[in-house]
Order: structure tokens, then C-alpha cells, then sequence
């Protein structure tokens, strides 16, 4: 009987996409998905360390009965993959020594090889190397939604934000080929899927290796051309490097949507400084009104941290205004956590205090919830382009999609509606989602 596996992901959507190449890896290697923890004999923990929180998320995981051992004494073959394998390598063990394989963010392909030897040897295997390739072999990947592909178009951070930690978990910037990315897309079309989310740590440095004409906006252009894709996303562009020329690809290609999800991480000029942002509250800002000029409907969202050290009422106060005046079509925002090897942890005394934090973090929620609010109940009356993308699992005869800029809107539906986009118009807001109606459907 095939020995069967099953992957858990605590991180982003690169995370979530490396588990989709972990799946087909082990497939590749005779393995099937289990249908849950008690029939799994491989489990892989997919972690991420962007936040205390998130990496304790393995150890508790970890902690917990059912994966440690069964009733009968035995238990799986225990994985550790992702961001806070590559941080902590070996030293995982000290915390969870029945841990059997530990395998890095650039050494994935191991990953078969390393439960291979785990399971000759009796001795738990790691793999932490900083292999430089980026490749990865066609048509592998697991990819777990029928509609949206991810597809990774670099690897890694040269940038050294002052807070954080990816750069030393995924390791320099590497580019993957255009080529390679091309035929990606071609493949993720081939195999159903409308959506194309280009992935990388900063999208838009992306200089294709193959093609010294290729650089983020000519990629745009190239995976605009691809027949068959439907829409186009990418995440994170760096404002920073926010071209007139990507803000022209965003207003003509005509299958990149109209959203940007642009990180600004505080409001205060000082602050972005202390972080190493190396922009300003007014490049920002510009940007923004650029962006706004070229493509009026664009949906803008953002990243942004609290309480990062030094940051004062007043820097707190910038942030507050700005999200007041660029009015985002949604934001994540983070309490700031110390990480390891990072120039905050090293330099910068986390020193504006855990209630503060809540309280800041709670502050910005107020003011983001009535702007979302108030945005949603514009829609209210108005018809979109809706990619329906799921299927509801609670209620019957119910599907979800996105418009172009990114709300969800939920609407009666069949199941046949997957992957097709349709005109719907808008008929009530709740606080994170629309509720519409197919306003044409053919059949
Ligand atoms: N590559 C992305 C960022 C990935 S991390 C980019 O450059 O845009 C996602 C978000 O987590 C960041 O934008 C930041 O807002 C947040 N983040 C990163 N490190 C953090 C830390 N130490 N504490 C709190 N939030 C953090
Ligand atoms: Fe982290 Fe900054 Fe690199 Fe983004 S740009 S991954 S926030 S170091
Ligand atoms: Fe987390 Fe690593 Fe992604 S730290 S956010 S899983 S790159």
C-alpha cells in the first residue's frame, strides 16, 4: 500500500505554494495525501517565522498528542520544512528531538531523499544548504486550487528591512528564467486555471536571467500575451521600485487587475528610516496619486506595523493619517515582534510595550473598518467582473469569487460557475465581503 502523507502551512503564499511542490515531490516519490492525521505516515509541517507567533505555531503543533505518537505508540515520520527550519536548523531537535527530517526553504528537492535516510538510518536528517537554483521541474506541483495558480518568479531578499527576518531565511535574491516562469503559465492555463498570482519577496526587481529586455513590467506584458489567462496578480511590489512603467502595465495590459497591494509599514517618514524602507511618507504618496491618475478604479492595499522600536505617538499619529488619507481598499497590519537575525534585534530595543502595541493596532483597525465600510456600501447597486474561485462549503447552491480589485462577493450559484467570470451586481455589504447577484449567465 502507498505510504501517504499530509502537509500543514503556517506561512504566505510562497509557503503555501512550496507545499503545492512538497505534495507533487512526494507523489513523484510514490507517496498519496492522506485523508487526515491518523492515516498520514509522513507529516510535514510547512512553517513560517515572519513573527514569534507564527514560529511558535510549529512548536505548539509539535507539542500537541496526535502528532507525537498514536494510541498504539506508533506515530508518522515528522517533517519540519519552510522559513523556520532554514532559521533554526538543527536546533529544532533541542526543543522536539522526535523530529525526523528538517529541510530548508532552498533545498525542497530533498525532501524524498531526507525521509528516505530518516527511515534507513533511525537518525533524524537535515538539510539547511543555500542552494542557489531556483528551478523547478514542469508540472509537478500539487497545485491545490482549481481556479488560481502561484507562480514563483524569484526567490529571496537582498533588501534588509530593519524588522525583518525573510532575508535570512530565504537567502539572497535569485531570479528564476523567463522561459521557466513562461511555460509555467502555460502549463497552469493547460491544466484549467484563470488566475496567474506571481510570487516573489519583491516582484517588481525581477530581471529575468535568460532575457536582458525582461524585466517586471515586460514579464507582465509576456504573461498578459499567454492564451487562456484570464487575470494576473503579484505580490509584494516595493514601492520603491514602483516604475511609471509597471503603473502603465497595470492601466493597459488588459488581464493584470487593478489592484496593488503596495506595503508601506508605517506613515512616519522617521520610522520608514529606522526600518530602512529607504522611501518616504511623500514618495508614498506620490506613488499613490500616480497610480490613482493612470488607473482611476485601481484598489490599493497594504502592509503596515505598529509599535515598531523608537516609534512614538507622533509617528503613530503619521500612520493613522496616512491610511485616513490614501483610504485603502484593505490593509494587514502587524504588531511589531522582535526577530532573530535582523538590524532591529540587534540595534533597536523593542520598547514601545505589548499594550501599547494593542492599543495602536486597535486604533488603526477603527479607522480601516469604517473606510472598508464605507467602500463596500458604495458598491452596493454597482455590476462587476466576479471570477468565481470556490464553492461555499456551508451553504448549498452558494459561490464566491473576487472582483478585479480583490473583495470577495458572494452569490447564489452552481458549482459549473468555476472559473467563469461573470457580471454581478451588487446587492449588500457585510464587513468583509459583498453579496451579489449573477447579473447575466449564460449557459
Ligand atoms: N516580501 C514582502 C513582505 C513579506 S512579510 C514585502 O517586502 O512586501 C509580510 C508582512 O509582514 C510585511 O509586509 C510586514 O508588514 C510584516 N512583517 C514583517 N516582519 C515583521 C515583524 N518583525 N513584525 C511584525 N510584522 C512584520
Ligand atoms: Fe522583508 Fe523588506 Fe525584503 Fe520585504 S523587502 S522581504 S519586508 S526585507
Ligand atoms: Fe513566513 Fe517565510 Fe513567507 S517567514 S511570510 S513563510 S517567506
Amino acid at each position: 500500500m502507498a505510504r501517504k502523507y499530509l502537509i500543514e502551512t503556517f506561512g504566505c503564499q510562497m509557503n503555501v505554494h512550496d507545499s503545492e511542490r512538497f505534495a507533487g515531490l512526494l507523489e513523484q516519490a510514490g507517496y498519496e495525501a492522506a485523508a487526515d492525521l491518523s492515516e498520514a505516515d509522513l507529516v510535514l509541517l510547512n512553517t513560517c517565522s515572519v513573527r514569534e507567533r507564527a514560529a511558535e505555531k510549529l512548536f505548539s503543533r509539535l507539542g500537541e498528542d496526535p502528532i507525537a505518537a498514536r494510541v498504539d505508540g506508533s506515530r508518522p515520520v515528522i517533517a519540519v520544512a519552510g522559513c523556520v527550519a532554514q532559521q533554526e536548523g538543527r536546533a529544532i531537535l533541542r526543543r522536539a528531538p522526535y523530529v525526523d527530517v528538517i529541510v530548508g526553504t532552498q533545498a525542497a528537492r530533498q525532501l524524498p531523499a531526507l525521509v528516505e535516510q530518516a527511515l534507513a538510518s533511525g537518525r533524524a536528517q537535515f538539510d539547511v544548504d543555500r542552494y542557489e537554483d531556483v528551478s523547478f521541474p514542469l508540472g509537478v506541483a500539487r497545485r491545490g486550487d482549481p481556479v488560481k495558480a502561484y507562480v514563483t518568479i524569484l526567490e529571496g531578499c537582498n533588501d534588509h528591512c530593519a524588522y525583518c527576518v525573510v532575508p535570512s531565511t530565504r537567502g539572497r535574491e535569485r531570479m528564476r528564467s523567463k522561459a521557466d516562469i513562461l511555460a509555467e503559465v502555460q502549463e497552469a492555463v493547460a491544466g484549467g486555471r484563470r488566475e496567474i498570482q506571481l510570487l516573489g519577496q519583491i516582484v517588481n526587481d525581477y530581471q529575468a536571467p535568460d532575457d536582458p529586455a525582461c524585466d517586471f513590467p515586460a514579464l507582465l506584458e509576456a504573461v498578459d500575451a499567454v492564451r487562456g489567462v484570464e487575470r494576473i496578480r503579484f505580490a509584494s511590489p516595493h514601492p520603491r521600485h514602483a516604475s511609471e512603467r509597471l503603473i502603465a502595465a497595470i492601466r493597459d495590459l488588459p488581464h493584470v487587475c487593478k489592484h496593488v497591494h503596495l506595503p508601506i509599514q508605517s506613515g512616519s517618514t522617521r520610522v520608514l528610516q529606522l526600518m530602512r524602507r529607504r522611501h518616504t511618507r511623500e514618495d508614498y504618496l506620490r506613488l499613490v496619486d500616480a497610480l490613482r491618475h493612470a488607473v482611476p478604479a485601481v484598489a490599493i492595499s497594504t502592509d503596515l506595523i505598529v509599535g515598531f522600536p523608537g516609534e512614538t505617538l507622533e509617528d503613530f499619529e503619521c500612520s493613522l493619517s496616512l491610511v485616513a488619507a490614501v483610504r485603502f481598499e484593505s490593509m494587514f497590519s502587524f504588531k511589531y515582534s522582535e526577530r532573530p537575525n535582523t538590524l532591529a534585534a540587534r540595534r533597536m530595543p523593542d520598547d514601545v510595550g505589548g499594550e501599547e502595541k494593542a492599543r495602536r493596532l486597535a486604533a488603526l483597525h477603527d479607522v480601516q473598518r469604517e473606510i472598508q465600510m464605507e467602500g463596500y456600501r458604495a458598491a452596493v447597486g454597482g455590476v462587476f467582473d466576479v471570477l468565481v474561485d470556490s464553492v461555499s462549503r456551508r451553504r448549498a447552491q452558494e459561490v464566491a469569487g473576487r472582483t478585479t480589485g480583490n473583495v470577495v462577493v458572494n452569490l447564489p450559484g452552481r458549482r459549473e460557475w468555476l472559473g467563469r467570470t461573470l457580471r454581478v451586481r451588487i446587492v449588500g455589504a457585510g464587513s468583509n465581503s459583498l453579496r451579489g447577484e449573477a447579473a447575466e449567465v449564460g449557459d
